[in-house]
């Protein structure tokens, strides 16, 4: 199978994450798969973000892990661009790139240390994983459909 060269693209992509955004025991798992993207990076990072919407951070050490994490999720949304991931070349690429543009907001939020925008960013990030699979997880068609 000819999994090689995704493997190391995304390892080059990967290289650049930070392991203290992973979740404890994933260490720099290198997600290969949309799924493994989800599961590795864009879901514990937004876990994240919400936790911090409801709860904005109190020290510089929280806000710095928080930041950690709304930089992760731009670097997964990144990676689901990358052909090996992308279901098209249109309507995947558009929303994959709003959670980039969603997730390079929150950082200036998280910069800022706005704890009052939080919730905004955080709510605004809810709807670009939402507008992403209400159009690309109820379809049950087959697995990879030609682009
Ligand atoms: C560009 C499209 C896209 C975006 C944006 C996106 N997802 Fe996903 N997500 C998917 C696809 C496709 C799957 C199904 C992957 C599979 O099972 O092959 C998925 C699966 C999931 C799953 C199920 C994982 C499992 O164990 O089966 C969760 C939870 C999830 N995404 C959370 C999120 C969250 C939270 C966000 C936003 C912060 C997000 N996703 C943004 C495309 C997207």
């Amino acid at each position: 199978m000819p999994h090689h060269t995704t493997f190391l693209a995304l390892v080059a992509a990967g290289a650049l994450l930070s392991p203290a955004a992973a979740p404890a025991g994933q260490g720099r798992a290198t997600p290969a798969t949309v799924k493994d993207v989800m599961t590795s990076m864009t879901i514990p990072a937004s876990d994240r973000v919400f936790e911090a919407a409801s709860e904005p951070p109190k020290t510089d050490d929280t806000w710095a892990v928080l930041r950690k994490a709304v930089e992760t999720l731009a670097a997964s949304g990144r990676l689901l661009t990358r052909a090996e991931l992308a279901r098209d070349k249109t309507t995947w690429m558009e929303m994959a790139r709003a959670l980039v543009t969603e997730a390079d907001k929150a950082l200036k939020v998280v910069q800022a240390k706005n704890g009052d925008a939080l919730a905004q960013a955080g709510d605004d990030l809810y709807m670009t994983c939402e507008n992403c699979h209400a159009r690309y997880l109820e379809s049950t068609a087959p697995a990879d459909p030609p682009r």
